[in-house]
């Protein structure tokens, strides 16, 4: 049986999905321990103009063809050429990848949400272990983490399941605000620590002297891939959202809301992180370290409130996953059903979101299995699980893909093109000079510059340091 295509009923369920997309554990984990690492406040000014010279204009880029076409990935990508398919294929492909590592990652957040919830009441547990050991046992724990992750794409097919303004809207617009208003409680404690204004310190202290030599080229591939990964582009989610946006809503305005919106929360996450950080005297950490050890040993450190903190961090991080999680999702399992109905196929929404994460679910085990490569799987070209499916995604499909689609707009389909779909029931495409330049220069450029900077840093070649 077919079923009629989905759309957002409101702009603002749009905006809370796709920032729900953006904001994710690229924000929590990387943002803030990048921007400390690398310059802080030069850092965060180079973040800014890649937003602006190249975030903003793959956004559009994403959102105009996936409105135009009104169709997922792969048959939005067909309607500029046949022969362009293939870049939708490899949009699918990243998806996928990255599914195959972020599903275990939300399993994590959740036995750390979980975990922390009983420790309110008991006082144990969590709370009284060593957060290193703790964590390194429970990832060892083959067993645990694939439950974990079964429960997590389990919730991710619930909510896709009940289709685009039912599941993924509802959901979005709650969870959305709700974890804003969990950051700036857990801000609010960070600041209020004695000590933490090093942590301040640590992220926003500008280091402008590497403007005088080559420093900032290091530091802009490190911010380009930041803005890249954090904006979710380069696959199947912002374009399969697009073709749900309703032809009224301005797609310039959103493109623009949206990256602002995933960037305060980058910074908010600094914000909630850093200080708490540097009050308890512990080292800033990026990546699954920061937030499974450092930030536990930050609650562990807090007292009787600790286990609240703690289940109200973990709990939102949880939320950032699983709102990326089920935008890629739903972008598979989309680019499916429009390459079904193209071929004038019967479908079942149910059953094709249902196969699609049970594949997901099984692309995971190595990952849920691998406990971050201290386990005893084989290592695929020396990387662990993890890092191999995200080389896959973030180190080349998505930024080749994004690459790809920049320099289609830019040569082939221009902005009379891209104005035609924009400027539908009366909205403007103001500033087409500075779109035109960023499709033709800057976007092409930057993205060939995040490519590369992706490759050298998955295989440590040095090429920018
Ligand atoms: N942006 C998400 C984050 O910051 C993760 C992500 C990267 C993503 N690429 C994506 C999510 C594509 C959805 C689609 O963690």
């Amino acid at each position: 049986m077919s079923e009629s295509k989905g759309q957002f009923n409101s702009n603002f369920g749009f905006i809370m999905a796709s920032v729900g997309s953006a904001v994710g554990l690229g924000n929590l984990w990387g943002f803030p321990y990048k921007m400390g690492t690398s310059g802080g406040g030069a850092f965060l000014l180079l973040y800014v103009i890649v937003v602006i010279f190249v975030g903003f204009a793959v956004t559009l880029g994403e959102f105009t063809i996936g409105r135009k076409a009104g169709k997922g990935v792969i048959e939005a990508y067909k309607m500029i050429g046949k022969n362009y398919a293939i870049v939708g294929v490899f949009a699918i492909i990243a998806a996928i990848s990255l599914l195959s590592f972020y599903c275990t990652l939300g399993a994590y957040c959740m036995k750390y949400f979980a975990s922390n919830f009983v420790a309110i009441f008991t006082h144990g547990g969590i709370f009284e272990a060593d957060a290193t050991q703790y964590f390194n046992d429970f990832i060892s724990n083959g067993g645990v983490v694939v439950a974990f992750t079964a429960i997590f794409c389990i919730l991710n097919l619930v909510i896709i399941m009940g289709g685009v303004s039912g599941g993924i809207e509802k959901f979005t617009t709650i969870a959305m605000p709700a974890l804003f208003i969990m950051l700036i409680i857990v801000i609010i404690k960070s600041i209020s620590l004695p000590g933490s204004s090093a942590g301040l310190e640590f992220m926003f202290k500008p280091d402008m002297s590497v403007f005088a030599g080559t420093g900032w080229i290091s530091i802009l591939a490190t911010a380009g891939g930041q803005v890249f990964f954090s904006l979710s582009l380069g696959m199947a989610a912002m374009i399969t959202y697009g073709s749900y946006l309703s032809k009224k809503e301005s797609l310039v305005k959103n493109s623009i809301i949206v990256p602002v919106a995933d960037s305060l929360v980058a910074i908010m996450a600094g914000l909630a992180v850093m200080p708490a950080v540097f009050a308890m005297g512990l080292e800033p950490a990026g990546g699954p370290g920061l937030l499974f050890i450092t930030l536990q040993t930050v609650f562990n450190d807090m007292g009787a409130v600790g286990p609240i903190f703690g289940f109200v961090l973990y709990f939102l991080v949880f939320i950032a996953a699983i709102t990326s999680s089920i935008s890629v999702l739903e972008g598979v399992s989309s680019a499916w059903i429009d390459a079904k109905v193209a071929k004038g196929q019967d479908y079942s929404r149910k059953k094709i979101t249902s196969i699609v994460t049970g594949a997901v679910f099984i692309l995971n085990l190595p990952t849920s299995l691998d406990a971050l490569g201290g386990g005893s799987l084989p290592q695929p070209l020396g990387f662990c699980w993890l890092d191999f499916y995200d080389l896959l995604a973030e180190g080349i499909l998505m930024p080749l893909g994004s690459l790809i689609m920049v320099i289609i707009i830019g040569y082939k389909l221009h902005m009379d093109w891209m104005a035609e779909e924009i400027e539908l029931e009366g909205n403007k495409m103001g500033a087409k000079g500075f779109w035109n330049f960023c499709y033709k220069v800057t976007a092409p450029i930057g993205m060939l510059f995040i490519l590369v900077g992706q490759i050298d840093s998955f295989f440590k070649l040095g090429i920018f340091s």
